[in-house]
Parts: structure tokens; C-alpha cells; sequence
């Protein structure tokens, strides 16, 4: 069979820790599924690699990761180069040359992770935030005018083009339409009068499109309260790329923490690779000691599994990380376990042997 060929960044801190039980795992799934095969490699890039070289990445890295069906990435980042360096130089660029403008967050409370809200079930935070990933407030644009003097002013543009503000507002109406759930967008246009108001048009403007998806729109402020106090209200979630970044790690905060949080990078039009990372960062905090959750990352290779066509395993990988959820038996310490890193992707195998 045609093997899906798969670039691994691993890349800093936590990163090559959380990575090594997701690709363990792959590794399983081909190795008693004849018709999946992976080809995997290794790209050595992130901060250790900037240090001894000068750059985060090969001068030539874009183009030779053209090549791959997807790209399997850790965390980017650590102290000692600066996080405008590493993550423009790595993690943002590869979104941006791949015009990776989708960035797929679920943000669903699985059975058995622990949640600091009280009284609520999973029925009650069961979200899918489609997060821009290719401009907004992330489209680099900007300048520093007056360095060091009193009067120094930093400017940061949002750019908010009608091309890329329309294919995701209409990426997220296909997916509500097609689960048949509501769609919610969240934006702020009472502050930001020039790119929230054309936001919000554009909304209204696809929803024409739309007739049969219930849609709302929430201020970025209050849907944040009402993501800790009334997550029910929102299925498929539509938002800006800071915005996104943000709710997600609160919606993250609501589901189990930043070792359940898991991401999608999409280039729908397939005509450059995917990204598939966790939401973490590298966690120094927590770095090489073997205790970092790789659930995250394994969530991630259930949604490359997926965007590789192979449901069932994906549907497995996922429906297994919430079987480990409920029988509390191998958890790192964050979810109140003594599991390592490694022993919870061990499990998952054993887990996966079992079926
Ligand atoms: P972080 O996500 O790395 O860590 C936040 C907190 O969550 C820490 O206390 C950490 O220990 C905990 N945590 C994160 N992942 C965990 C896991 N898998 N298991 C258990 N606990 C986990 O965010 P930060 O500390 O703000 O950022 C650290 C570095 O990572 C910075 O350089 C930042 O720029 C970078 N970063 C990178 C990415 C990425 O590569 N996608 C994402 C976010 C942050
Ligand atoms: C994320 C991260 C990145 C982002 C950072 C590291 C640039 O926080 O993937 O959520 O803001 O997109
Ligand atoms: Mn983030």
C-alpha cells in the first residue's frame, strides 16, 4: 500500500516526549493493519537546533516538507531564544507557507476527564471551535516607530482580508450544517470597528448561504464567561486567530487542562501538507521529566488518522483515550496519576491490543 508519509517535528521542551507515544502508537496501528502504512521523518528543528545553527529551521525546510502527506508536530519554544524568534521562524511559518488557514480545535469534555466546572456532563461542553489560522491578527504586520525614545509607539495590524475571512466563516457553516448543529461566531465589533465589524458582515453575509444552520454571535468578553458558565450554549464555534488561540485555551481549562487539548492545522485544498500538534506549548516547567501528558498529542494522531481517511482507527485512538480517562488506572500527574509519559502510550497500546 501507498504509505501516508509523515514529517515529525518533535521540536522543544515536552515536545520529543509527547511525540515518541504518538508515533508508538502509529507505529502499532501499522503493524497489524496491513492496508495503513506510514513512512515517517525526522526533522531535528526548534530552539537546540537555533542554537547550534543560527536558524530554527533549514534554509531549504519548506520545501522538502512540501513533499509529506502531513506534518506531526510537538511544541515550539524555550527559554533562551525568544518566542517571536522560534515560533515565527517554525511553527508559524509552516502554517503560513501551507496555507494551513484551518485550525480545528475541539473543545469536548470526554467521558471521565475531570473538569473544574461543577455539575456538568459531557453532553454540556461538546464544542468544535473552527479557529482562522493564516491572517488576522496573526498576519505579522506591524513596526516598532521611535525605538527607546519616550515617545516610542509599537503598532500590530490586524489584516482581515474578504478571501480569508469568508472560506473559514464557510468552512465552519459546511461542518454545522453537515452535523447539523448551531454555529456560533465570535468576534468584537463594538471595539475593533474596522476588522470586527467586517467580520461580523461577512458572517451574516455567508449565513444567507446557510438557511438551516442556527446561528448566534457572541462578543469575544462574554463568550469567554459564558464558556465557564454556560458552555452548552455553543457546538461549532467560528472565531479570529487570536481569539481562537485564546478561547481555546480556556476552553482547554474547562476539559481537563492543556495535556487533553488537541489541534488540526487543515489546508482543505490538500495542496500542501496538514499540521497535527497538541494546543500545548513545551512546558519547561514540567520538561524532561518524563511526566508530561501525551494524550493531547495522541488526541492530534487520531485527527491526522482521520484526515487520512482511516476512521476507525481514529474513532479507536479516541474512544480508547476516553476508556483511560475513566479507569483512572495509567494517568500522568496532572489528571491525578503516577503514570510517565511513556507508560500512559504503552497502555494505549496494550489498550489497542486488547480489541
Ligand atoms: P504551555 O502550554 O507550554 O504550558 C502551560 C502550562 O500547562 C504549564 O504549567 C505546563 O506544565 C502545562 N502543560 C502543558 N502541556 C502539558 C502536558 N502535555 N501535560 C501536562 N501539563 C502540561 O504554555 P507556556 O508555558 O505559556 O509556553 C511555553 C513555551 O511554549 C513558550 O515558548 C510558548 O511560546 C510555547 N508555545 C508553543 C506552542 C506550540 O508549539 N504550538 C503552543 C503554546 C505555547
Ligand atoms: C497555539 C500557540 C501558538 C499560537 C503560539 C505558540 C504562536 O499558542 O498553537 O495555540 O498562538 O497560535
Ligand atoms: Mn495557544
Amino acid at each position: 500500500v501507498n504509505p501516508f508519509k509523515i514529517a515529525v517535528i518533535p521540536g522543544d521542551g515536552i515536545g520529543p516526549e509527547v511525540i515518541a507515544e504518538g508515533v508508538k502508537v502509529l507505529k502499532y496501528i501499522q503493524s497489524v493493519d496491513e492496508s495503513v502504512s506510514f513512512e515517517f521523518e525526522y526533522f531535528p528543528w526548534g530552539c537546540e537546533y537555533y542554537v547550534e545553527h543560527g536558524k530554527m529551521m533549514d534554509d531549504d525546510g519548506i520545501e522538502r516538507l512540501k513533499q509529506f502527506d502531513a506534518i506531526y508536530l510537538g511544541a515550539v519554544g524555550y527559554p533562551g531564544v525568544p518566542d517571536h524568534i522560534s515560533l515565527w521562524d517554525l511553527l508559524l511559518r509552516i502554517r503560513k507557507s501551507f496555507d494551513q488557514y484551518v485550525n480545528v480545535r475541539p473543545i469536548k469534555l470526554l467521558n471521565g476527564a475531570p473538569t473544574v466546572l461543577k455539575d456538568v456532563t459531557p453532553e454540556d461542553i461538546n464544542m468544535l471551535v473552527i479557529r482562522e489560522n493564516s491572517e488576522g491578527e496573526y498576519a505579522g504586520a506591524g513596526d516598532r516607530l521611535f525605538q527607546g525614545k519616550p515617545h516610542e509607539v509599537a503598532l500590530q495590524t490586524g489584516v482581515f482580508s474578504r478571501k480569508g475571512t469568508e472560506r473559514i466563516i464557510r468552512y465552519a457553516f459546511d461542518i454545522a450544517q453537515k452535523e447539523k448543529r448551531s454555529l456560533t461566531s465570535i468576534s468584537k465589533a463594538n471595539a475593533l470597528n474596522y476588522s470586527m465589524v467586517f467580520w461580523d458582515e461577512v458572517f451574516e453575509e455567508v449565513s444567507k448561504d446557510y438557511p438551516d444552520v442556527e446561528t448566534h454571535s457572541y462578543l469575544v468578553d462574554a463568550a469567554s464567561m459564558f464558556f465557564v458558565m454556560d458552555p452548552k450554549r455553543f457546538e461549532v464555534v467560528v472565531t479570529s486567530n487570536l481569539f481562537g488561540d485564546i478561547i481555546t485555551d480556556l476552553g482547554a481549562g474547562i476539559t481537563g487542562g492543556m495535556g487533553l487539548a488537541a489541534g488540526a492545522n487543515l489546508n482543505p485544498e490538500r495542496d500542501f501538507p496538514s499540521m497535527f500538534e497538541p494546543i500545548h506549548g513545551s512546558a519547561p516547567d514540567i520538561a524532561g521529566k518524563q511526566i508530561a501528558n501525551p494524550l493531547a498529542t495522541l488526541w492530534s494522531a487520531s485527527q491526522m488518522l482521520e484526515f487520512f481517511g482511516q476512521n476507525e482507527w481514529a474513532e479507536k485512538v479516541l474512544s480508547l483515550i476516553e476508556k483511560m480517562l475513566v479507569d483512572k488506572t495509567v494517568l500522568t500527574p496532572d489528571l491525578g496519576g503516577t503514570a510517565s509519559t511513556s507508560e500512559v502510550g504503552d497502555h494505549m497500546v496494550q489498550l489497542l491490543k486488547q480489541l
